[in-house]
């Protein structure tokens, strides 16, 4: 069951982010957050490992591993939400697609005791900015076609879903951003 909102925003769901409110905090992820991001992925279901990889996995192996934890700033961003025990609870990424440099695909994951309450919302805002001043000017991902929670939050926050021509399982979900010019005439 999601947790009510009501609580934490009030009525009119305004106020502050409700991350704040269990006193969590975003920042880039960095390369010594390998330990964290290990512990992370550790503690996630295996449910939540084939949302988020869409393979049956019991762990993370090491090959995806080493290239989730190699981020720079540029190709690869990731961005990590932490508890204030320092507790990673949240990851988020997009990873420039090697035949174009204006476009990456984007992947997260929630810890499940942190869902309901905006946290993938503010991580997606927070990878589109990223992407946005890095010159990404479309994001996507694949998605499978049963994750209600994921397509959700993609229809909220603006992306395209598509059937995959490819795989029936799996939507495609795909956002244009505005350009760097484009966010310069606009301003
Ligand atoms: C999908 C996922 C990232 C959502 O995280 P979250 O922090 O719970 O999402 P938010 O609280 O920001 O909710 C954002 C929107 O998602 C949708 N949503 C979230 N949970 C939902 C649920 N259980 N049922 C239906 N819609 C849901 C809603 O549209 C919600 O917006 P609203 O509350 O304004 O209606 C999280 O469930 C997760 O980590 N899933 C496993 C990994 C995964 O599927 N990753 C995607 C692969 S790229």
């Amino acid at each position: 069951m999601r947790p009510d909102r009501s609580a934490i925003f009030g009525k009119n769901k305004t106020g502050p982010l409700p991350i704040a409110e269990k006193s969590a905090r975003m920042r880039k992820q960095r390369q010594v957050d390998a330990t964290s991001l290990m512990a992370f992925f550790s503690e996630l279901s295996e449910q939540t490992l084939f949302s988020r990889f869409m393979i049956a996995l019991p762990t993370v192996p090491p090959s995806i591993f080493e290239r989730l934890c190699d981020v720079d700033g540029n190709r690869h961003v990731g961005i990590v939400a932490l508890d204030s025990n320092g507790n990673l609870i949240a990851e988020a990424r997009y990873i420039r697609d090697q035949d174009s440099e204006t476009s990456a695909e984007f992947a997260l994951s929630i810890a499940e005791g942190w869902r309901g309450i905006g946290l993938a919302t503010s991580m997606m805002k927070e990878i589109e900015t990223e992407a946005q001043k890095n010159g990404i000017e479309t994001l996507w991902a694949d998605v499978l076609a049963e994750n209600a929670s994921m397509l959700a939050l993609a229809r909220k926050l603006g992306y395209q879903i598509s059937r995959n021509p490819h795989d029936p399982c799996c939507k495609l979900l795909r956002k244009r951003l505005s350009s760097v010019q484009e966010m310069k005439e606009a301003a």
